[in-house]
């Protein structure tokens, strides 16, 4: 153990935190950025321009506490949404991280239990943790799809009080079909089980892909989890939301800190959502880079999962960390997820998705002992 861990556990920590390091993916200083699946493409000049004016008329009232409530945003996400939702549907947060972390706050706690479907978001068991929920590790297939049946079986079986459905996945970046979504909600009705349907990447999906917000109606155990750090291209600042039965909303304002989002954050998000064009744009661009990495990576003789998201998931890799390193070497950071034989990459502007396709096809050749 090394000294700052020794010094750590000398205090009197929760038992559940005792041995654990931060969770978080390597933040390096490379030139190309494909590990977090973060938006490669930048803020829009425009966006940029009207975040900053609307940050500017924040700032003169930043002696005062913000809107509790941030109904203008509420309102501009429900737009945004559509579906036939309102305000009173939705809910934000510093990040959906901090959704869902409010979550298990209002659903979970000791004696509880969350139940996710692993490989799966690394954070659903540290935000079971971190509320002492109980997580349950469910089963996939042996190609990590989820079938409706199994699912729901697993539901009925082990009655959880909360469900993770993430869709489409991460890592392997493929989307769950609704009828999964149904019928999990279904099995949950005798436990009362809380459904989340995490749609972190959802506006990636392939065009026509429905969303389970369209299961919202009539279904109040129902959660639709968003966020803007994706394909808004605002993960430094920090905006999730989720969409529900109002009564859901009014379970999280029993767990949320008063003010929790602040005036800046709720400026730069009603800016981000009035000016969307562009990002939009780059969303279709990412698409278009996601779907060439899936061909190109085929092409090479490796194995990518089909992918409805902003990153592919590939296997077929003998070390997939000597990779990793050797992709790193190159000034390009992936993705190691611990998974034999698989590696994940975010989909990059035109140029980082070249610079990456080109080095691994390099590094394969030489592996392979070919001429580069
Ligand atoms: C599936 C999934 N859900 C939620 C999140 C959290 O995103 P944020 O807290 O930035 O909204 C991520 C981040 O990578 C994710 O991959």
């Amino acid at each position: 153990m090394n000294d700052q861990l020794e010094r750590l556990n000398r205090l009197p920590l929760r038992t559940n935190l005792r041995g654990l390091t931060p969770y978080g993916a390597p933040q390096l200083d490379v030139p190309i950025l494909l590990n977090v699946n973060e938006n490669t493409h930048g803020v829009p000049a425009d966006v940029r321009a009207a975040i900053s004016v609307a940050v500017t008329q924040a700032a003169a009232g930043l002696n005062r506490y913000p809107d509790r409530e941030f109904t203008e945003l509420r309102e501009a996400l429900a737009e945004y949404l559509g579906h036939g939702l309102d305000a009173t549907n939705i809910w934000a947060a510093n990040g959906s991280n901090e959704v869902l972390q409010q979550i298990l706050q209002a659903f979970g706690g000791p004696g509880r239990t969350a139940l996710g479907f692993p490989p799966t978001y690394s954070m659903y068991p540290l935000l079971a943790s971190g509320t002492d929920t109980g997580y349950i590790v469910g089963q996939r297939a042996d190609d990590y799809g989820l079938s409706a049946e199994s699912a729901a079986l697993q539901v009925k079986e082990l009655q959880p009080n909360i469900v993770f459905l993430c869709s489409p996945n991460n890592p392997t970046g493929t989307g769950l079909g609704l009828d999964v979504v149904e019928a999990v909600y279904e099995a949950g009705e005798a436990s009362q089980t809380i459904v989340i349907v995490d749609e972190a990447y959802h506006e990636f999906a392939h065009d026509g892909t429905p969303s389970a917000l369209t299961l919202l109606p009539g279904r109040e155990r129902l959660i639709v989890s968003r966020t803007m750090s994706k394909a808004f291209a605002l993960a430094g600042a920090r905006l999730g939301y989720m969409a529900a039965a109002p009564e859901v909303t009014d379970a999280l304002r029993l767990v949320r800190l008063p003010y929790h989002l602040s005036a800046i954050t709720q400026a730069t998000a009603l800016a981000a959502l009035q000016h969307r064009t562009a990002l939009m744009a780059d969303v279709e661009d990412i698409k278009e880079q996601r779907d060439r990495i899936v061909s190109e990576l085929s092409r090479m003789g490796l194995k990518p999962a089909a992918s409805d998201s902003n990153y592919v998931f590939f296997g077929g890799l003998d070390s997939p960390h000597d990779v990793w390193q050797l992709l790193l070497d190159d000034g390009v950071l992936i993705r190691d997820v611990g998974i034999p034989g698989h590696l994940r990459v975010t989909a990059g502007t035109e140029t980082e998705t070249t610079a990456f396709l080109t080095s691994l096809e390099r590094i394969l050749a030489s592996q392979a002992g070919l001429p580069a």
